[in-house]
């Protein structure tokens, strides 16, 4: 038996996700542990009889963190600016695609094929304007995945988790943080076993989303970041959605003590984020309607 998430004594949540637990089987709420629909499925790519071998090999080369055991990948698109994150059991294979690209959704298929994993879902972290995601077409490429996005996004996807849910692939688990403030929908994963959150847009290195479309708004990114993210503990590596001069990951303590933005007062954030005067973004008019449904529109 595992012991219980640590997490919804702060949040108060124990007592309502323990409910849910009951009411959503699939998902796993306050540390009751039930898979989010792994269902045992398999899937037939090329070269998967040779995917115990080749796993072993290439786990000698993966990146890992904190305990060492879960695989994980930051995966780069020059053109948006946008990190994809493969996270995996190194036992079970189980694993997730966080925030893919449509243009790179083959990279990505490739790269799972060529690890010997079995994909079992994508996630996004919330309804981006910038590019449109890889969901639509990875499920294509590998159709027994399911596509993962929070309820509030308005999104179209096979899951919808909630604040307080926990994705579950292999002995991995991920929580789900609402942070919304740069979107309405969006949240933050994070895994407590490993010691790192991927942040999406809320917050990024040495920066935060902007809040100045799609419902954003600078009271509640603040109050989101603060809150739901800064309040980790200092230790934990934060991965961004984007990031535009170079960096790669940054802490929970870096945050707290270099963020430009995030270290000033609730209200010279919002006076700074109603200010910022940013162009209209390049790829809104087409990511948003895409993205809605998953990236699906418009696919061949
Ligand atoms: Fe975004």
């Amino acid at each position: 038996m595992l012991k219980p998430f640590p997490v919804h004594s702060e949040t108060g949540l124990g007592f309502i996700t323990m409910l849910r637990s009951v009411l959503r089987p699939g998902v796993i709420l306050g540390g009751r542990r039930t898979p989010l629909n792994p269902h045992g499925r398999t899937i037939c790519l090329s070269g998967r009889e040779k995917a115990g071998t080749l796993a072993f090999s290439l786990r000698k080369f993966t990146q890992t963190r904190g305990s060492g055991v879960m695989i994980f990948r930051q995966l780069f698109d020059r053109d948006s600016c946008t990190y994809t994150y493969l996270l995996a059991d190194p036992d079970t294979k189980e694993a997730v695609l966080v925030d893919p690209v449509i243009e790179l959704a083959e990279r990505d298929a490739k790269l799972v094929d060529q690890m010997g994993l079995n994909l079992i879902y994508v996630m996004n972290t919330h309804m981006h304007a910038d590019h449109i995601t890889g969901t639509g077409l990875l499920k294509k490429l590998v159709p027994s995945c399911q596509s993962v996005i929070s309820k509030e996004s308005g999104a179209m996807a096979d899951v919808h988790v909630e604040h307080g849910e926990v994705v579950k692939f292999g002995e991995q688990e991920l929580e789900v943080r609402q942070t919304p403030g740069h979107t309405n929908g969006c949240v933050t994963y994070v895994c407590h076993g490993e010691k790192f959150a991927l942040t999406g847009d809320a917050l990024l290195v040495r920066g935060c989303g902007r809040t100045d479309f799609q419902e954003g708004s600078a009271e509640t990114l603040y109050e989101s970041v603060h809150s739901q993210i800064l309040s980790l503990p200092d230790d934990f590596a934060l991965y961004p959605a984007h990031d535009y001069v170079g960096h790669t990951v940054t802490s929970v303590a870096e945050e707290k003590e270099f963020n430009p933005r995030l270290t000033k007062s609730k209200e010279e954030f919002i006076d700074l984020m109603n200010n910022l005067g940013l162009a209209y973004p390049r790829k809104i008019d087409i990511s948003l309607p895409a993205n809605k449904v998953c990236g699906l529109y418009n696919l061949p």
